[in-house]
């Protein structure tokens, strides 16, 4: 949430300052800014709207030669989106400039000790109040000044400084919010996700939280918490640049939903051995430790939890060990009970998730066992994992996720195997039929994809006028409506719900009239009938439905209006094949109302803040 950059070396900073925006503008496109070092003072340019406006109101100013400077790309937390909440922010007399991402959440008090001290604020920021304090503690060294500085605030912050008196130099520093660096010949450059320096390098630093570093005439310098400079280790990233890159199609989304037969192979494959077991690198849970597990709980947000809802139905199912999901925003507060014999499972793309992320220190805290789902390598929640599983997917850009949904939901299938592996529920031959057909998920993948690509861009024309859906399933299903739901919404703006099919009767089916459009996720077998009978209660009431479902039901299916058929796996598979038409669907309609797909309204990708 927010886009933070730097760059510090031979060339001029502006240019580098704009790429690394551009690439970063999924993290929040409220407002975007950027300040430079000059020779008298530091130089601020900043606009409300995209990184577009920047570009032209940059365009329309006298040229920079400077070769330090930081940039920001906004979502708004404290006050509007508009230009003087934009970022970065200068202090009282111009000393520093500061962009920031997460929250000051002691700011008003240190906001009003300010103002008795006779500082003046622009804006109605969290930021600001770095901006003065660092200022009104200047010892005239400005790692110490930051050091200082810091130790006053609570909250989240990763932070990059200018200092008028130092203009070859950059200090960072960071808690609870990424911030990643690396350099080459033509300079040092920084960012708060490493898409946006991977084409300059791929061996980068992450800083460590309340570690600081200070960029100087081309050098890079740790300093721990107390404040001894280390030596630090680069880590070497394998996604590739294009990887990050549109490659052709027109938007992220479309390009992220056609990987997924790349990104469940690159998880999968790698966790199989030769005689079809189920391996984890760096897992730290023992067989002894699973053996006495008495209870999972699933925490994530978003589709992260709903990729834990299947995780919950396949690994209830396979090691029968009760399993529960819960919200992250809700687990973190609820005072759960957790102990020795309980595995929490952490899911999350970004792996900084405010909400999260604290659910993995509350558990880690009550001592539950815990495993962590997690994309971005290196990223807090990877780092502070019991035991990390990484999803293969690359990098994923577009807001709304498909890729590592998917990826996630692959790594669910492969723990629930191994578990119910190490606990010696599974015959070799189950396992081998388990493991065999995971395998070759990716082939089905990418077969549904190309089958049903035209028929959901037809089907998305159906949806285009309305302005209600319901998504309806049971059981695995039913996890799979909800990401369904989830999907449509939040990129084409029209209102849907997910239910369980069974559910719809006590409430909700008031709403079905002549017209409403119904999707039926019928992929499991076992309650298939059910599911059906669930259609003709709606189709009785006028609904139009469109059901997606396998070919062994395509025959009982002459209910529905529409019908979208997806290959055959194993049950507990179908759901991974099942999404994909959803995601299309999602993209196509979001795609014909002219909607901003790879960035919708009021959304962005890694979600920082409580
Ligand atoms: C929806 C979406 C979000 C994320 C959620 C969790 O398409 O992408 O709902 O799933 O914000 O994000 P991560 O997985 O980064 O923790």
């Amino acid at each position: 949430m927010c886009g933070i950059v730097g760059y510090a070396g031979k060339h001029h900073a502006v240019p580098y300052l704009l790429e690394g925006l551009e690439k970063l503008e999924y993290r929040g496109y409220d407002s975007a800014g950027i300040a430079v070092n000059e020779p008298d003072a530091i130089r601020v340019i900043k606009t409300r709207g995209r990184i577009g406006n920047l570009e032209s109101l940059i365009a329309s100013q006298r040229h920079s030669d400077a070769t330090v400077g930081i940039g920001h790309t906004r979502w708004a937390t404290h006050g509007k989106p508009n230009d003087v909440n934009a970022h970065p922010h200068l202090s009282e007399h111009g000393l520093f400039c500061v962009v920031h991402n997460g929250i000051i959440e002691n700011y008003l008090s240190l906001k009003a000790q300010l103002i008795a001290d006779g500082f003046h604020f622009a804006s109605e920021t969290d930021t600001e109040v770095i901006a003065h304090l660092l200022e009104q503690n200047y010892d005239g060294d400005f790692v110490s000044t930051v050091r200082k500085t810091v130790a006053m605030l609570e909250g989240a912050y990763a932070l990059c400084i200018l200092c008028r008196d130092f203009p070859d130099s950059i200090v960072c520093t960071r808690w609870a919010s990424p911030l990643v660096m690396g350099k080459n010949s033509d300079g040092v450059f920084l960012a708060s996700d490493v898409t946006a320096i991977l084409k300059h390098t791929d061996d980068v630093f992450y800083l460590d939280g309340r570690e600081i570093a200070l960029i100087e005439n081309g050098a890079l310098t740790f300093f721990g918490p107390d404040g001894a400079a280390g030596e630090k280790q680069p880590k070497h990233i394998d996604w590739s640049v294009s990887a990050a890159q549109k490659d052709g199609y027109e938007h992220f989304m479309l390009k992220e939903i056609m990987e997924q037969p790349k990104a469940i192979q690159d998880t999968v494959s790698p966790r199989i051995s030769s005689d079809k077991r189920i391996v984890f690198e760096n897992f730290h849970l023992t067989d002894d430790e699973i053996a006495h597990l008495n209870r999972i709980v699933i925490v994530a947000c978003g589709s992260a939890f709903h990729a834990g809802e299947v995780g919950r139905y396949v690994l209830e199912k396979m090691t029968r060990i009760p399993v529960e999901t819960a919200i992250a925003s809700e687990f973190r507060y609820r005072d759960p009970v957790l102990d020795s014999h309980t595995l929490v499972i952490v899911i999350s793309q970004s792996g900084e998730t405010a909400d999260t992320l604290a659910g993995l220190r509350l558990a880690n805290e009550k001592g539950a066992k815990t495993v962590c789902i997690v994309n971005v390598v290196s990223s807090s929640i990877a780092n502070e994992g019991g035991s990390v599983i990484y999803t293969h997917a690359g990098p994923e850009i577009a807001v709304a996720t498909t890729k590592a949904y998917s990826a996630q939901v692959a790594v669910l299938y492969l723990l629930s195997g191994y578990i119910a592996d190490r606990k010696g529920l599974l015959t070799d031959d189950a396992r081998k039929t388990y493991v065999d057909a995971l395998l070759k998920l990716p082939d089905l993948i990418d077969q549904t994809l190309r089958d049903c690509d035209d028929q959901m861009k037809k089907f998305a024309e159906l949806f285009i006028p309305m302005e209600h859906a319901y998504f309806i399933g049971r059981n695995l299903d039913y996890a799979c409506a909800m990401e369904a739901s989830l999907k449509l919404k939040e990129i084409s703006y029209i209102h849907s719900e997910a239910y369980a099919a069974g559910e719809l009767k006590h409430g909700t089916i008031s709403l079905v009239e002549k017209g409403t459009l119904v999707v039926a996720l019928a992929a499991c077998s076992d309650v298939f009938g059910k599911t059906m009978s669930n259609i003709k209660e709606v189709k009785a009431r006028g609904a139009r439905v469109l059901c997606v479902s396998t070919s062994e039901n395509a025959a009982a299916m002459n209910e529905v209006d529409f019908k979208v058929i997806i290959p055959d796996t194993l049950p507990l598979f179908a759901v991974t094949l099942e999404v994909l038409p959803m995601q299309l669907l999602g993209y196509y309609t979001a795609k014909s109302r002219g909607c901003d797909i790879d960035k919708p309204r009021n959304l962005a990708k890694s979600v920082t803040v409580e």
